[in-house]
């Protein structure tokens, strides 16, 4: 029997699949494991979500097929969304489409557009669906290396330049995952000048559109940048603004062209979501939104007591400007061993879960990202058994961290 599957021979195992299966073998054996590895938002929904859903669900009309791009209300409910946090107009017809969680929208959309051989650039390192869900597509991707040390739009026209045949499209994603990596509409206006100019494609995925610490800095849409729509479609997601990542909604908006191909690919391939959730969503969007600001308050202050207890038990963080993860360079004595070994070490003699850098690419090597998904008192349990962990361990080369 053929086992050599083309597209499953295009995926590597599973990189944070190491750490996890140490993670539930330390819990078999009743080891409390404080967890920063996914992010999973542990805070509750909010309870006029949960009431809407309980609501339609009563209603016998919303058990049958629902509709793939979304009911109309709540597609209007998004472009409202956009017309009040972005100033940006959208055709709920033509403009916007609801997805089964963001990540099923990019991987359909991956679908759509792509054809064995076009190249995609995806940055590095990024969350695994940017690269593979291009990957799963039979899409060629060339990887962007993104962070403080590169200039993003040199990266970009290099990548440009040097890619056989043209990149059909380039993903943007900020704030990022896991860098937490902020942008402003400057930035994204030179993206889109650039892709405009050589008829490229941008998805843009502002899953943390909502999760940001500077009050005066709210992360901006790339639709924002007259023009945008000429190229960019951008997804966002219910899952961290509204914590509801279980309930598996997000949207695409922006180029009709973009919107179409995943409209035509998702009417062959899904119903839509159910039917109470997707009104659910639309009362989440349309009602009180001191949730949204709650939510953003508790993911504040669990990062300033990260970045407090961590930094006086011996590791620097860096405080994230946005989104719900710290990205953190791996302590000095791991500087030669890399991400995977520290955690690795990190779970096993601390009892502490994060997630390695190399598992987001090769250009995450050196660095971890630590979730914000444990209470405060959780958070300063960790700083203390890291202390000791730290306390133990002796450098293991004198070497600079060149590796890094
Ligand atoms: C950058 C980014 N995009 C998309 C997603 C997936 O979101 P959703 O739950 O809407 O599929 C995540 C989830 O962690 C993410 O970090």
């Amino acid at each position: 029997m053929p086992q050599d599957f083309y597209r499953i021979k295009r995926l590597p195992p599973y990189l944070f699949a190491e750490v996890n299966a140490l993670k539930a073998a330390a819990r078999a054996r009743g080891e409390d494991i404080i967890d920063f590895g996914m992010g999973n938002p542990d805070l509750p929904t909010p309870q006029h979500i949960i009431d809407k859903m309980v609501e339609a669900v009563a209603d016998p009309k919303t058990h049958r097929y629902s509709q793939s791009r979304g009911i109309p209300g709540l597609r209007k409910a998004l472009a409202a969304y956009y017309a009040r946090r972005f100033n940006v107009e959208l055709d709920p017809e033509t403009e916007a489409i609801v997805t089964i969680g963001s990540k099923e929208g990019l991987a359909n959309l991956a679908q759509a557009i792509s054809a064995p051989g076009d190249v995609i650039l995806s940055p590095n390192p990024s969350y695994p669906i940017h690269p593979y869900g291009f990957m799963i597509a039979g899409a060629t991707i060339r990887h962007m290396p993104i962070g403080p040390e590169y200039d993003y739009m040199r990266e970009l026209e290099r990548g440009v330049q040097h890619s056989v045949p043209k990149p059909i499209a380039v993903i943007v994603n900020f704030p990022s995952n896991p860098t937490a990596q902020v942008v402003d509409l400057d930035f994204y206006g030179e993206i889109v000048d650039f892709a405009r100019s050589r008829g490229i494609y941008i998805l843009s995925d502002l899953a943390y559109s909502e999760i940001y610490f500077d009050e005066d800095k709210p992360p901006p849409s790339i639709l924002q940048v007259p023009g945008a729509k000429d190229v960019a479609v951008e997804f966002t997601s219910m899952s961290k603004t509204y914590s509801m990542p279980g309930w598996r909604i997000g949207f695409a908006a922006g180029n009709p062209e973009l919107i179409g191909a995943l409209t035509r690919v998702k009417s062959y391939l899904d119903y839509g979501a159910f039917t109470p959730i997707q009104v659910a969503a639309t009362a989440a969007l349309n009602g009180p939104q001191e949730c949204v600001a709650e939510a953003r308050a508790i993911y504040k202050a669990r990062r300033d007591v990260l970045v407090e207890s961590f930094g006086r038990a011996g590791w620097d963080i860096p405080p994230p400007p946005a989104t719900m993860f710290a990205w953190a360079k791996v302590p000095e004595p791991w500087h030669d061993k890399g991400s995977m070994a520290f955690s690795k070490e990190l779970l096993q003699e601390a009892g502490v879960a994060v997630s390695p850098g190399i598992g987001f690419g090769e250009h995450g090597e050196g660095h971890v990202r630590i979730a914000l998904v444990e209470n405060e008192h959780r958070i300063r349990q960790a700083a203390r058994n890291l202390k000791k962990f730290l306390a133990q361990k002796e450098p293991t080369s004198a070497e600079p961290a060149e590796a890094l």
